[in-house]
């Protein structure tokens, strides 16, 4: 028998592992047909964020999908008024938008369906942690829809949900801080919804604080009630909450349509990315007509078997930080220097791109500007430095804790002085940056030709590539020269701070000091 599980890769091993102890548990294997009808997938689009399901032609012509999800299966097949208790251990496909791949992706996890109550959402959780506990040394990070919709709420009378959002998910406090201004909320509340965005860490270290914080929001303090008393239920019986951190943090927001109370999210050492998803979805048994209660989760198994490739680095606590090359770079390293967090002289003129500071355990990354973004999405550094535009541009999935206030410019759109629209033919824009620019036009519903080039844009309109530009300006020399005039400013740009997910959770102490110590030498 050892012999047959040393031939298992890591993935194969952890799923066993799971199956025996949900099994255990007193959870049925579900096992699915591994396509449904396309329609169920189109009817639950928000259910999908930012994957589609990949298609193909059934008998009668019938337009069919990969399952790209269990639950919505799971939640289809369960007869109206039943209850289940499952688990499954599949494989779903989709085809992702952002890179564009197909991707298969072996899931494990399991679904609670019938009457609800405090003690199985506690049970379903304490299963979420000890199936990551299975899998190596993690987080569990534990959040409530209620909460960040009362946030959110806050904003509806002024348009702004959309963008307060955004300030919670990317941690991004400056944001919030705007926000707030434009809302014309108190001080008080912006210094408390300000602070929401950054609050987290361990649940018993800052539970008090959210608390208090969440005063003046009645479902928010009722939120916390119920995490409080999870979280209770957890510590008497849960014997994975000794070797998984259970952590509050309100920056993950799966779908605030299906999701109906508790929401939690897995990680793991040395995986750039979470890699278990779950809550309480009572809205999507609704969606399907039933008045029933639901909770479960799905822990994604591709690529725990990589785990070892950052394992190193986050043992030795060594701060990794991507820096632009170039000026930018530069200045930055001379503001770590002055903040105390790195030692002087340690950049020469080499063309050496890695330099370390063994006293501080911190070390620097030189990489091109447009690059910074992916190594910190991907988890090949734990901190960047980038510009706006560029983070705009790259649309990833990392944290933006700080706002740098230099390197500061604008996006414009740009073009001759005598320039006139011709409203016959949609217009041609050319631009380095053909996602900043695709969204500007959608908001403003302009149809486009957008023609991506690679750099001195300025010459596509003076040889009629183009009819404007939409490019950063920081001096303005280039199009003066150029005899281009700015038509339109629409987006102020400056360096941000930008931190991996991940590192955020394994990392905290040193991240939050490291923010903290610049954002008080700007
Ligand atoms: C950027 C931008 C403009 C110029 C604006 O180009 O695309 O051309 O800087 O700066 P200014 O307002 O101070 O003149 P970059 O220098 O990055 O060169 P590129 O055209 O090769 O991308």
């Amino acid at each position: 028998m050892e012999d047959l599980l040393n031939i298992l890769r890591p993935e194969e091993r952890i799923a066993l592992q799971l199956r025996e102890l949900y099994e255990h548990r007193h959870f049925h294997l579900f096992r699915l047909s591994s396509f449904e009808e396309y329609d169920l997938y189109l009817q639950n689009k928000a259910f999908l964020t930012n994957s589609d399901p990949i298609t193909f032609t059934g008998n009668n012509g019938r337009l069919m999908a990969l399952n790209p999800d269990v639950t919505l299966s799971i939640v289809k097949n369960t007869p109206i008024g039943e209850a289940r208790k499952v688990y499954y251990n599949e494989d779903v496909y989709r085809h992702d938008r952002k890179d564009g791949e197909y991707k298969r992706i072996n899931q494990i996890g399991l679904e609670m369906i019938g009457k609800i109550d405090a003690e199985s959402e506690a049970q379903v959780v304490q299963l979420a942690m000890e199936s990551l506990a299975v899998a190596g040394k993690g987080a569990l990070d534990i959040s409530h829809i209620g909460l960040v919709e009362d946030i959110v709420a806050q904003f509806a009378p002024y348009g702004l949900q959309k963008r307060a959002l955004m300030a919670l998910q990317t941690k991004s406090p400056h944001t919030m801080r705007a926000v707030c201004k434009q809302a014309g909320l108190s001080q008080d509340l912006t210094l408390a919804l300000t602070r929401l965005t950054t609050v987290s860490g361990s649940f018993r270290e800052v539970a008090v604080e959210v608390e208090s914080l969440v005063t003046p929001f009645p479902k928010a303090r009722q939120a916390m009630v119920e995490l409080i008393a999870l979280y209770d239920q957890l510590q008497a019986h849960c014997p994975a909450a000794a070797t998984i951190d259970l952590r509050l943090d309100f920056s993950f927001v799966n779908d605030t349509d299906y999701y109906s109370g508790l929401l939690f999210q897995g990680f793991l050492e040395g995986i750039p990315h979470a890699v278990l998803f779950g809550g309480r979805y009572d809205h999507l048994l609704k969606a399907h007509g039933a008045q029933q209660g639901a909770i479960g989760f799905g822990m994604y198994l591709n690529g725990i078997d990589r785990q070892s490739h950052r394992q190193e680095a986050v043992t030795n606590q060594y701060l990794d930080i991507a820096l632009p090359k170039g000026r930018m770079g530069k200045a930055i390293y001379l503001l770590l220097v002055e903040a105390g967090l790195v030692i002087a002289g340690l950049f020469d003129d080499s063309r050496k791109l890695i330099f370390q500071d063994d006293r501080h355990k911190i070390r620097f990354f030189l990489v091109k500007p447009s690059d910074v973004d992916q190594y910190v999405d991907r988890g090949a550094a734990d901190i960047g430095v980038v510009g706006l535009d560029v983070l705009m541009e790259g649309e990833t999935d990392v944290l933006e804790v700080l706002d740098l206030k230099i390197g500061r410019c604008k996006m414009v759109v740009a073009g001759k002085a005598d320039f006139q629209a011709d409203s016959t033919r949609p217009l041609r824009v050319a631009t380095k940056y053909p996602q900043i620019t695709r969204h500007y036009y959608n908001d403003i519903r302009q149809s486009i030709e957008l023609i991506e080039l690679h750099g001195s844009i300025e010459l596509a309109p003076l040889l009629d590539l183009s009819d404007v530009i939409v490019d950063i300006v920081e001096t303005g020399t280039t199009l003066k020269e150029n005899h281009l005039v700015v038509l339109q400013e629409f987006l102020e740009s400056s360096a941000r701070l930008i931190v991996n997910p991940v590192s955020w959770r394994f990392k905290e102490a040193a991240i939050q000091d490291f923010i903290q110590k610049v954002g008080d030498n700007l």
